[in-house]
């Protein structure tokens, strides 16, 4: 456990340009991580053996490390090109019937959909509930005995919902509970033993870069997910094992080809950067910050769609439609970066979001909120100038 003074260099360790609210959707590299890729790179240009081992010995630091945060073995952990792949090795190898959701990020969705097509031995149910967030109540309705797995995004791309991992596991039973972590790992402090499947991906809250995905399958997901998409680097035997050697027994088998050690030493630094400062502090304060967000929108009379008791970094904003787009402009003229989708906006700020940051995203509310009591007022009598007073 990490005591409260290893956060204060994490933090500070934020040196990208004030106004950024975009860790949802791309995580700029922290400096630990550049530096990190640097050297190695040096390594691997030396030629030298020693060097070669050297950052080859990444793959193994960061599988250590993300079993560690799981709280599972290290055999469990495979590192994986990205979030998605991982799951088109879970949906692939799955028999039955799986839940997922229609509006959950399309890396569910389609994988599941693309094992059906290609090998038809899933079923696909998706299920639509209320605002897109998956409960342990909106999966109840669609629970059967077909039913062997359940896939969920643990926090939800498009409304930061923090979905009830322990509430799901206890209705599913034994099913199997697949997992979209990539955006809650590492910033949200959960009980991860309730998931036989877990994919994540590091370029987003862990500031890692992309390639840095990794995957963890338990022991029973093991047992019921055939590693169908399995190649050279999760076989028994080496490369001159002749014939087709059996998939290997641990995660290892959910590979195609070996690990970019690059990548994965860029991951294993961003991990130990924030084990060090711990991952319950790093949670605490990712949502302190997510509640900024929320009383500033809530100050600028701004809708909310991120349920206010279950969120993690993401807080959704959904202004009266003809506030978004003069809201989008306000932001990227106040050197705010967010994600805008249709008539929402997507602000994600990280643990080391500073007060200048949110001063900013502060401004462009008030500046939209301004214009919108002109706009509001003005036809109902009150004169343009008594509005622009008020
Ligand atoms: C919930 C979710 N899953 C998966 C992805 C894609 O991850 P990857 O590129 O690692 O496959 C994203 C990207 O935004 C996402 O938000």
């Amino acid at each position: 456990m990490a005591d409260v003074n290893d956060l204060a260099p994490y933090l500070e360790s934020f040196d990208g340009v004030e106004g950024y609210l975009d860790w949802a959707a791309f995580g700029p590299l922290s400096p630990a991580v550049r530096a990190e890729m640097l050297a190695d790179a040096e390594l691997l240009g030396s030629g030298r053996r020693s060097g070669i081992d050297l950052v080859a010995s990444r793959v193994g630091e960061a599988r250590e490390l993300i079993a560690g945060i799981l709280a599972c073995s290290v055999d469990d952990v495979v590192m994986q090109p990205s979030t998605t792949q991982g799951l088109m090795h879970a949906m692939h190898g799955l028999a039955g019937t799986v839940i997922v959701s229609a509006q959950d990020f399309p890396a569910l969705r389609v994988t599941a959909r693309r094992a059906h097509d290609s090998r038809g031995r899933l079923t696909v149910r998706e299920i639509d509930p209320p605002d897109g967030i998956v409960t342990a109540d909106a999966v109840a309705d669609a629970l059967d005995d077909d039913v062997t797995a359940v896939g969920v995004s643990l926090v939800d791309f498009r409304t930061g919902a923090l979905a009830d991992l322990a509430a799901i596991r206890e209705l599913i039973g034994d099913r199997l509970l697949i997992v979209d972590a990539i955006q809650a790992f590492g910033v949200t402090d959960v009980d991860w033993s309730a998931a036989d499947v877990v994919c994540g991906n590091g370029y987003k809250w862990l500031r890692a870069g992309r390639g840095t995905g990794f995957a963890r399958f338990s022991d029973r997901a093991r047992e019921r997910i055939q590693p169908v998409l399995s190649g050279i680097s999760g076989m028994q035997g080496d490369a001159s094992s002749l014939g087709v050697p059996a998939p290997l027994s641990s995660a290892a088998a959910y590979q195609v080809a070996p690990t970019d050690p690059l990548a994965a030493g860029r991951l294993a630094v961003a991990l130990r950067e924030m084990t060090d400062a711990g991952i319950p502090e790093i949670a605490g304060e990712v949502r302190s910050r997510a509640q900024a967000v929320m009383d500033l929108a809530d100050r600028y009379g701004v809708p909310i769609l991120t349920p206010r008791d279950r969120h993690a970094g993401i807080v959704t904003l959904q202004p009266a439609p003809h506030d978004a787009a003069p809201l989008s402009a306000a932001l990227a003229n106040h050197g705010v970066t967010i994600t805008a989708r249709g008539a929402t906006i997507r602000v994600a700020a990280h643990a080391g979001t500073g007060a200048d940051t949110l001063r900013l995203l502060g401004d462009a509310l008030a500046e939209v909120g301004t214009t919108r009591v002109v706009i509001d007022v003005a036809p109902g009598g009150l004169t343009l100038p008594d509005a622009i007073e008020a």
